[in-house]
């Protein structure tokens, strides 16, 4: 089955509003390219995200918002980031901030980090959409890992069509490239992506230079290994049967120790778990090891996760 492609309405958005409620997926425009969108506190929702792209990796991805309240209930917005947020929202512009108590963007749309990626999309239709919807869609690109970005929705059928529900025509998408991704170490702003706004256009609006990002940098940027979680405990990997003395991250039937990620051996089930279970058994081991993992469909991208903790201080 192909998913329609409906024009973006008052209707459409309503019957949008229930398949994201009910943790499915729906490719919506945005001025940058079309986004698939997913219920960003629904971790579900968010592993099939993964799964229908192919992504062989669990980057954090970013949460769309209708408005800076909506925003402000999921991450601290202060100083230079208010700024940025008060010039260039709604716009091509992602901010990386410290998430906040309580905020509803789950550990694996974040990739279990303690900071959130949010954009306030110009995209009338969008913003109309994640209000009606009453809290954050998650939204990558809407096309298959390694194509490129779709900027009309006939791309996005040509790409997912057949692994989506529904996909929202906006018309094409005007500025064509990602957002700009801006991350803050303290009061200084770090370009963490180039995108439809350019540096220099923020660095002016700002009043201070930008920091282009570096290993060096505590924060993170887009595929780098610190764009991650990482345990402080030392992991082993495919191990059958833990030592005395080692957390266990289980998976599948007949494991009777440790935490299992899937009991069934649903690796959807194991990705929405993945986060929550490190950090359970890191705050309570030294060493922790982790059962075999099949590499098909999410399990590529949770053994990927698995040997960046592994092999951090390689
Ligand atoms: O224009 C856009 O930004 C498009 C449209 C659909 O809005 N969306 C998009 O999303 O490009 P996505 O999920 O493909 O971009 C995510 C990028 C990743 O490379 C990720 O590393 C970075 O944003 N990112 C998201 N949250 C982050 C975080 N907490 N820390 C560091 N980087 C983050
Ligand atoms: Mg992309």
């Amino acid at each position: 089955m192909t998913a329609p492609i409906v024009p973006i309405l008052a209707e459409t958005i309503a019957l949008a509003v229930e398949i994201l409620s009910e943790g499915g997926l729906v490719a919506i425009p945005t001025e940058t390219v079309y986004g698939l969108a997913a219920d960003a506190s629904n971790p579900e929702a968010v592993a099939r995200i993964y799964q229908v792209k192919g992504r062989p990796r669990f980057n954090p991805l970013i949460a769309h918002v209708a408005s800076l309240e909506m925003a402000a209930r999921e991450a601290e917005i202060s100083g230079p980031a208010r700024v940025a947020a008060e010039v260039f929202w709604p716009g091509p512009l992602t901010l990386v901030l410290p998430v906040k108590q309580g905020g509803s963007v789950c550990d694996l749309a974040r990739a279990g980090l303690d900071t959130v990626g949010l954009r306030l999309p110009a995209h009338k239709g969008a913003r109309a959409l994640i209000a009606a919807f009453g809290r954050p869609l998650v939204a990558p690109s809407a096309n298959r890992s390694g194509h490129v970005s779709p900027t009309r929705a006939d791309h996005v059928a040509a790409d997912l069509g057949d692994r989506i529900n529904l996909i929202l025509d906006g018309g094409p998408s005007e500025v064509g490239v990602e957002s700009t991704i801006l991350g803050f170490d303290g009061e200084t702003p770090v370009l963490l992506r180039p995108g439809g706004i350019p540096s220099s256009v923020i660095a002016e609006r700002l009043g201070r230079p930008l920091r282009l990002h570096s290993e060096a940098d505590g924060i993170n940027a887009p595929g780098q290994i610190k764009s991650h979680y990482a345990p402080k405990a030392k992991l082993r990997l495919n191990v059958a049967t833990p030592d005395e003395g080692e957390g266990y991250l289980a998976f599948g039937p007949g494991a009777q120790v440790g935490l299992n990620l899937s009991p069934s051996g649903d690796l959807v089930e194991a990705a929405t778990k993945l986060f929550a279970m490190l950090r359970a058994l890191d705050a309570r081991f030294d060493r922790i090891a982790v059962a075999p993992i099949p590499s098909t469909g999410l399990g590529e991208a949770i053994n990927d996760r698995l040997e960046r903790a592994a092999h951090r201080d390689a």
